[in-house]
């Protein structure tokens, strides 16, 4: 039975270059939705750029055009990179559009309408020479904890402390340096807190078949937590939608960017309605039988699996089928360095390598996780050399010749004992139902497992010795002709992954476009296919090394508020999800030795540790240095009882200048990691460490 299917990905800002890390998702739900209309359903696949909120406002500004100019010119670049990987949407659209303020209207009056949206006054940071309000990653200042300058309102990339922007040191505006004020305004929350909201999307999340189970547990915690309620309402200056008032007056206030991006989906989609002719209720009608899926990476799982659909629950809209989260792409195990030219942009990375070989790993790292993909670009160099070229390329290039130049181009009979070997090995159903599960990996083990069975067969009859030997021409026929068969098979389980090599085989096979149901055909004896033409070559990691250099020197530091993807993410619990990939690097700029060198760590001993009367975060540590004592007030009592540090030893910086604090001096600072996963955890020596040693 033929299924209806609507598949969207998360909309790219438009302010910033489509990089590797986008990809894992573009590829991915690329990949799907081809394997989804191969199998013939009626599947279409639709995304927008997301072209609202203050940094692309501010984008514009600094550049001088206005921001439709800005969104309009990124439209391009984005399409041109997508087309680029063969990322072949259904619809490609923008947020700033008809389409989406109209979706936008309609679910915010609903929500009003069922009581759920509510104006209060609060008080935000307020650039009083900009005129304008600040968002929390606007706002720069001195961090509270390791004092590092020029920290943003979020959280601070020298030491990873995660705070409001109130606690800043010093705090200034990053639009215009001033010093921001405090200032009220009403804003227009949407009331998440309210028990229909939480009653709905306790059972909503708990449907398996919604989330992952992993998601489910993440999901179940914010849950346990209490929802807040969600600002979805920004002051002028904004670049957005104007909120409409109750008589059609101008409300003077703007959906904030989260609010109307997922509702881009349906902005494109209708869009694409109109122009073929479809009916866009019976896609998100309450009812409809039609399948919703959301690919998304892990960091926006809080919007799309708690705010979107209760939004749309509320407002008398379909929910999501299933929002399907993956993890972020590190690259050589690391995170995406633009000072080691590993934060690499589709338009550099097409500039070097073929599209379909960065699908073909993709897809082989892919397991419908959330787990993170490694990039690794020496495993991605052999990989890829020894699976497509090696094992699947080769059977084509090892056979077709003699198939033109010996038998004029027309194929033999097919050698039935061989095809059926390679039928016992195929398991039915296994390559598409690994397909469907987004397990992309398992899917190509399995197809690598059937070219090894192919591969083996030809190593087995040595064409290219038949060809020297007379009177075995019917063999020879016979045995190319099977491979080309098997290569034909092959071909259709990979084309998801690579949809113009597979084009390119069509053309070379002279068949139709090959669909799911194809499978098993044998190609008829007395078919003529054309020459072979070379399909694909190897990678050279000599290409991959410019590549990397060019993205060393070619991307200059990050400007000021750079358009990360978290530049407009709510205050709220989805911020702990930090994207690994965009997010500007605190292990970006190298240093040399010498500078190392000045840092003096050495092993220090707690001899004392101790509550500090009236400061909230601080212990109060006394370090063993073997020759002298130091006092350290450090931030970790939120993780530390003090009773249980005595006698450990840990790690300090020992010529810090010492710092006069409300409760004392600071001789230095003991070093402790953290992130958005937790912490502080205190750096602990190997044993035999002693008290004093030298940290080199
Ligand atoms: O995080 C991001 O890059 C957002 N632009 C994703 C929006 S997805 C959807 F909600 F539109
Ligand atoms: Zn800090």
């Amino acid at each position: 039975m033929s299924r209806k299917i609507l598949v969207t990905s998360a909309l790219p800002y438009a302010n910033g270059s489509i990089h590797l890390g986008h990809l894992v998702e573009y590829i991915q739900t690329d990949i799907w939705a081809r394997f989804q209309k191969m199998r013939g359903h009626d599947c279409r696949y639709v995304c927008a750029d997301d072209t609202h909120g203050t940094p692309i406002m501010l984008r514009a500004e600094k550049e001088g055009i206005t921001p439709e100019q800005l969104i309009d010119r990124t439209w391009h670049e984005h399409k041109r990179d997508f087309d680029g990987f063969h990322v072949e949407f259904d619809n490609y659209y923008s947020t700033n559009t008809p389409e989406t303020r109209h979706y936008a209207d309609t679910i915010y009056n609903r929500l009003k309408e069922a009581g759920l949206i509510e104006v209060r006054t609060i008080e935000q940071f307020y650039d009083p020479v900009k005129e304008m309000f600040l968002p929390d990653r606007f706002i720069k200042g001195e961090c509270p904890k390791c004092h590092a300058k020029d920290q943003y309102g979020d959280n601070c990339e020298a030491c990873g402390a995660a705070y409001q922007p109130t606690d800043l040191i010093e705090p200034y505006s990053a639009v215009s340096g001033a010093k921001p004020v405090r200032k009220q305004s009403d804003h227009h929350f949407f009331k998440l807190s309210d028990p229909r909201c939480a009653d709905f999307l306790k059972h909503w999340t708990a449907d398996p078949a919604h989330v992952q189970a992993e998601a489910a547990n993440k999901l179940d915690e914010w849950l346990q937590a209490g929802l807040s309620d969600w600002d979805i309402s920004r002051d002028a200056p904004y670049f957005g939608f104007e909120i409409p008032g109750d008589d059609g007056k101008p409300t003077g206030k703007y959906y904030y960017v989260w609010l109307d991006a997922p509702i881009g989906y349906m902005g494109s989609f209708q869009n694409y309605c109109d122009k073929h002719g479809l009916d866009f209720d019976e896609y998100w009608k309450p009812d409809s039988t039609a399948e919703v899926y959301h690919f998304i990476g892990k960091d926006i799982l809080y919007f799309h699996a708690l705010f979107w659909p209760a939004e749309l629950h509320h407002a008398g809209f379909r929910t999501p089928t299933g929002v399907f989260c993956h993890g972020f792409l590190t690259v050589n195990g690391l995170k995406m360095s633009k000072s080691r030219g590993t934060f690499i942009t589709a338009e550099s990375y097409l500039n070097h390598l073929n599209p379909e070989w960065l699908r073909y790993y993709y897809a082989a790292k892919l397991n419908g996780s959330m787990e993170d993909i490694d990039l690794n670009l020496e495993d991605f160099t052999a990989r890829v050399n020894s699976d497509l070229v090696g094992k699947y390329v080769n059977i084509a290039s090892r056979c077709a010749g003699f198939i033109s130049k010996r038998f004029g181009g027309k194929l033999g009979e097919i050698d039935r004992a061989a095809t059926a070997e390679y039928e016992t090995a195929f398991q039915a159903g296994a390559i598409a139902n690994a397909y469907e599960e987004r397990d992309f990996g398992r899917a190509l083990r399995e197809i690598m497992r059937l070219a090894d069975v192919a591969n083996q067969y030809i190593a087995e009859k040595k064409p290219w010795e038949m060809a020297k030997q007379e009177g075995r021409e019917t063999e020879l026929h016979e045995v190319c002709s099977t491979a080309m068969t098997l290569f034909r098979d092959l071909t259709l389980y990979l084309k998801p992954v690579l949809p113009k090599l597979a084009e390119q085989v069509e053309a070379f096979l002279n068949i139709p476009p090959l669909a799911w149901s194809d499978n098993w055909a044998a190609l008829p004896t007395g078919h003529v296919i054309n020459d072979y033409q070379h399909l694909m070559t190897r990678i050279d990691p000599k290409k991959i090394e410019t590549m990397v250099e060019e993205n060393k020197q070619s991307l200059a530091p990050a400007p000021e508020a750079a358009p990360v993807r978290h530049a407009e993410h709510q205050q709220n619990e989805a911020k702990a999800e930090v994207a690994a990939s965009e997010e500007k690097s605190a292990w970006e700029s190298f240093i040399g030795i010498d500078d190392f060198t000045k840092i003096d760590l050495r092993i220090a001993r707690i001899a004392n540790a101790e509550h500090v009367e009236g400061a909230d975060k601080l212990l109060k540590l006394t370090l063993d240095l073997g020759q002298e004592t130091r006092t350290v007030f450090a931030g970790i009592k939120a993780a530390y009882a003090p009773e249980t540090l005595v006698g450990r030893l840990t790690v300090m910086v020992a010529n810090l200048t010492p710092r006069k604090m409300k409760f004392g001096l600071s001789e230095g600072m003991v070093l402790a990691a953290s992130d958005e996963r937790g912490g502080p955890f205190l750096l602990a020596p190997d044993s035999g460490a002693q008290p004093g040693m030298r940290i080199k």
